[in-house]
């Protein structure tokens, strides 16, 4: 299946603290599952540049990347069929945010949810607007449009409060469209419908901000503690429960069936106890969870194997980002002094002048990869690779080293009966000419 018939989904959590079940619910099992349909394309990324923003203390940084690093492994992420990565490891990131920078309105981002908060709240402190507001809290929504702009994601999965930064992503894409050509995927935001936000401990959203979190991977124990501690009413055993309201009940709903989550809602109407409804609570989520455990504990006793499947990943997703802000930066104007200028007015121009790879799974399992040229025609094509990262190692090295590539890749691709190594070698240097080299 090529890459560009299916759909792509992309998300990222950001690294500044530990997995927590509301993480698991809103996006960590959502995007599992995602990954594991036929038809999808998947990116995964830890969004360690987000971290930057809300945390300052480096150990923290670190250790966050390793446990969500673990968590997304040990929960079935398969990074030979997605595309897992961090952030820090894809310069063109930072790059493109710039490019989006230039062509977002700033009263846009004076509008975004999590700036104005903090505007309203130092507005009622009586302090200056932008009290402890960093730059980067502004711009917050500009990195996150490029993270999902860089890989063309169609589809983003995301919880609630997301949505308006998904919607903000999309705007970037059309204005930088209107100006540069059809160059942007515009992206939607994928909302699970039965899985609203997670509420914590507290009955607020769960969330690290609140402190009112259930780490995913705690132990029975104090999984068990925890659950002890989430709020319920103060109705005795015997009285019929509220459902409306009940944060037990809906972090139960978030993990039980449908049949289960109906059953709980009888024993709410008969007046279960609350202790009774959070140790059927604490067993429904061990369930799910227990699976899971011994795989994390054995994930974080080995940081060099996740740092290498990073690697991996990165390798994958730089293959693409380092071709597409190739495109990019010939689109804005970016370009080598030799190369014939081309207006801006004509962005189709702009867009086709280079050669593009695609990379794709076969139906043998096999990973492929191709170069066509500007004006569509296939150049190379290559036998099958047994990992997408050889494939995605070879055509990192056409990009980068251009015909000096070519030789150490005879025998890795099939001869074209209509190719010339002149064609071949033309287009491997207009791609040098013009992608920025790493
Ligand atoms: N802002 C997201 C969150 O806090 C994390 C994130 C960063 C993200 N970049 C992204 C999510 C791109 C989806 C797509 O949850």
């Amino acid at each position: 299946m090529q890459q560009t018939t299916s759909l792509r989904y992309l998300t990222g959590i950001t690294t500044s603290g530990t997995p927590h079940l509301g993480n698991y619910v809103g996006s960590i099992r959502p995007s599992v599952a995602a990954s594991q349909g036929a038809n999808a394309t998947s990116f995964y990324f830890l969004a360690d540049y987000h971290a930057l923003i809300k945390c300052d203390e480096p150990a923290r940084i670190q250790r966050s990347t390793l446990e969500i690093a673990a968590s997304w492994l040990a929960a079935g992420l398969d990074p030979e069929r997605v595309t897992f990565y961090r952030q820090s490891d894809i310069p063109q990131i930072p790059e493109l945010t710039w490019f989006l920078t230039c062509v977002l309105g700033k009263g846009v981002l004076n509008r975004a949810h999590a700036y104005k908060a903090q505007v309203d709240k130092n507005t009622a402190a009586g302090v200056d607007a932008d009290a402890e507001v960093t730059a980067g809290l502004f711009m917050y929504p500009v990195l996150m449009g490029a993270d999902i702009l860089m890989f063309k994601a169609h589809k983003v999965p995301v919880g609630r409060d997301q949505i308006q930064h998904i919607e903000m992503a999309r705007d970037m894409a059309k204005g930088f469209n209107h100006l540069y050509g059809d160059l942007m995927v515009l992206p939607e935001a994928l909302i699970e419908e039965s899985v609203a936000t997670l509420p914590g401990l507290d009955g607020r959203k769960m969330s690290k901000s609140y402190d009112n979190t259930i780490p995913l991977f705690s132990s029975r124990d104090q999984l068990k503690k925890l659950i002890a501690g989430i709020v319920t009413d103060s109705s005795a055993p015997g009285a019929a429960k509220q459902i409306e309201g009940s944060a037990l009940f809906q972090i139960y709903q978030a993990f039980a069936t449908p049949e289960e989550t109906a059953s709980m809602r009888r024993a709410y109407a008969d007046g279960i106890a609350w202790g009774d409804a959070k140790q059927m609570l604490f067993e429904r989520i061990d369930q799910d969870i227990a699976p899971m455990r011994e795989h994390y504990h054995a994930l974080m006793a080995d940081p060099a194997k996740i740092e290498a499947i990073l690697q991996a990943g990165a390798s994958k997703a730089t293959a693409l980002s380092a071709s597409f802000m190739g495109e990019l930066r010939h689109a804005v104007g970016l370009r080598k002094l030799a190369l014939p200028a081309t207006a801006a007015s004509k962005p189709e121009a702009a867009k086709t002048l280079l050669p593009s790879f695609k990379q794709y799974r076969e139906a043998d399992g096999q990973f492929h990869f191709k170069m066509i040229s500007p004006e569509g025609k296939l150049l190379v094509q290559s036998h099958g690779f047994a990992t997408p990262r050889e494939a995605a190692t070879a055509i990192t090295s056409l990009q980068q080293q251009g015909a000096a590539a070519w030789p150490a890749l005879q025998g890795k691709v099939q001869p074209l009966a209509d190719v010339t190594s002149g064609e071949i070698e033309a287009a491997l240097e207009l791609l040098m000419n013009s992608i920025k080299i790493h």
